[in-house]
């Protein structure tokens, strides 16, 4: 996750997050390759090949982010791979490059500030930003998709358990009346029903009103929870031995997730975890920057 310094611009930068934190526990100084599962714009990237002379390998579902990676790590060319993937298919991607274990992987979950700034992609609830929400534009579902063939059970579901949401019910209710009068296709037309479905007084704490409905839409329009579980276990099974996987993430449910996982590779005698509890940023960063407030970093060791 992110802060910007300052206005969104062209030149506006996601920050990296816990940098420190993911830089000890991911370089030693020994390793040769590391494979960054959501390279995004680099942040981490540029770090990581800065403190170490390993060779980097970038994944991420996003273009257009990549591209900005590219120009930001142009000095360290040679040195690094980047690739259009989904991060389930690590394995295919490492197989490709010839390159069958790495000696660290990194997860840095979510969305980028730049996804999040950019109103064209729709996650944004200002103004008539389309509902899109897509990290991967080639990929099919659009929130508008989503809200216009979703019933409304599954649309509360989404919005109680990804977006924590008190009010799913009537929100989800107001939706499904709302789509048989027209379709909702901007932010604007999903943020007046919100302020409809929540209580004037409930509105006025806990941030934006839209912010937690605007954040289950994009877990699931993005699936950032399918198959996450298998993705992480995966990364174990393409470190080598005395090598790292580390996940930042900023969702109680990634988190879940992430700590199930590590628990089950300890079990197994594939990994040992390095911290009993996650870390979390310091003080300074999360004032610093406010999106890192909700990270959570957890590290493990092959074995
Ligand atoms: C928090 S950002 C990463 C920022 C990056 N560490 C940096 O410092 O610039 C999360 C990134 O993960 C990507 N992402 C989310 N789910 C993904 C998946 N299943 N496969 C590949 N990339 C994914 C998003 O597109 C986004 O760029």
């Amino acid at each position: 996750m992110s802060l910007v310094g300052g206005e969104l611009g062209e030149g506006a930068l996601h920050v990296p997050v816990m940098v420190e934190e993911v830089l000890a526990k991911l370089v030693r100084g020994t390793e040769s390759a590391i494979l960054d599962c959501t390279v995004g714009e680099g942040g981490h990237a540029l770090r990581i090949l800065e403190r170490s002379k390993c060779f980097l390998v970038g994944i991420d579902k996003d273009e257009q982010l990549l591209e900005v990676a590219r120009k930001r790590l142009v000095r360290y060319v040679g040195r690094f791979f980047l690739t259009k993937a989904d991060f389930r298919e690590a394995r295919s991607v490492l197989a490709l490059i010839g390159i069958p274990r790495v000696d660290g992987v990194l997860f840095d979950l979510g969305v980028s500030l730049r996804q999040l700034a950019d109103p064209s992609r729709g996650f944004t609830y200002w103004g008539d930003a389309p509902l899109d929400m897509r990290m991967d534009r080639t990929g099919s579902l659009t929130a508008a998709d989503l809200l216009e063939t979703c019933t409304e059970e599954e649309l509360e579901r989404i919005l109680r358990e990804y977006g924590e949401e008190k009010y799913a019910r009537s929100i989800a209710r107001l939706i499904v009346a709302e789509r048989e009068r027209r379709p909702l296709r901007t932010a604007r037309d999903l943020v007046e029903l919100i302020y409809q479905a929540i209580p004037a007084r409930a509105r006025r704490t806990g941030g934006h009103p839209a912010r937690r409905t605007f954040q289950a839409l994009r877990i699931a329009v993005n699936r950032e929870l399918e198959g996450l579980d298998r993705a992480i276990e995966m990364a174990f099974y393409l470190t080598k031995p005395g090598g790292r996987v580390v996940v930042l993430s900023y969702h109680s449910l990634e988190d879940r997730v992430a700590k199930s996982v590590f628990r089950r590779m300890e079990a197994a005698g594939i990994a040992s975890i390095l911290e009993r509890k996650p870390l979390t940023p310091t003080r300074a960063e999360r004032e610093r920057n406010p999106r890192s407030r909700s990270a959570k970093l957890r590290a493990a060791a092959l074995i």
